[in-house]
């Protein structure tokens, strides 16, 4: 889960998320992470590994609002060298948690 949830003060915020290439946004709450965020949207992405960053197939490419996901850790880092070479614009979906004060868009690669 993301630091996100600790801080208590907004709590209750939004995030809003846009899933290319269909254009369909969706809000969720905060902290919820990108795999989620896009199956609320009605998009799916591929999770093989239930979303312990082992798989690499919930790769996606964040294509506006970086700084409103949570930070890369490790494993996630890891998994995306070894998946695509660390591009810079790649999440795991299933590490990758919204925050409030943006609006995110990514692209589904692997769909
Ligand atoms: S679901 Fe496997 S790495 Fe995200």
């Amino acid at each position: 889960m993301s630091g996100f949830l600790r801080t208590g003060k907004r709590r209750n915020a939004k995030a809003l998320l846009t899933v290319l290439p269909s254009g369909k946004t969706v809000e969720v709450a905060r902290g919820v992470n990108l795999l989620e965020a896009i199956a609320a949207a009605g998009e799916a992405v591929a999770h093989r590994c239930g979303g312990r960053a082992r798989c690499g197939e919930c790769h996606v490419l964040v294509r506006q609002g970086w700084r409103g996901l949570s930070k890369v850790r490790q494993a996630e880092r890891d998994r995306l060298t070894q998946v695509c070479g660390a591009e810079s614009l790649s999440r795991l979906a299933c590490q990758a948690a919204l925050g409030v004060h943006n609006k995110v868009i990514i692209e589904l690669i692997n769909h």
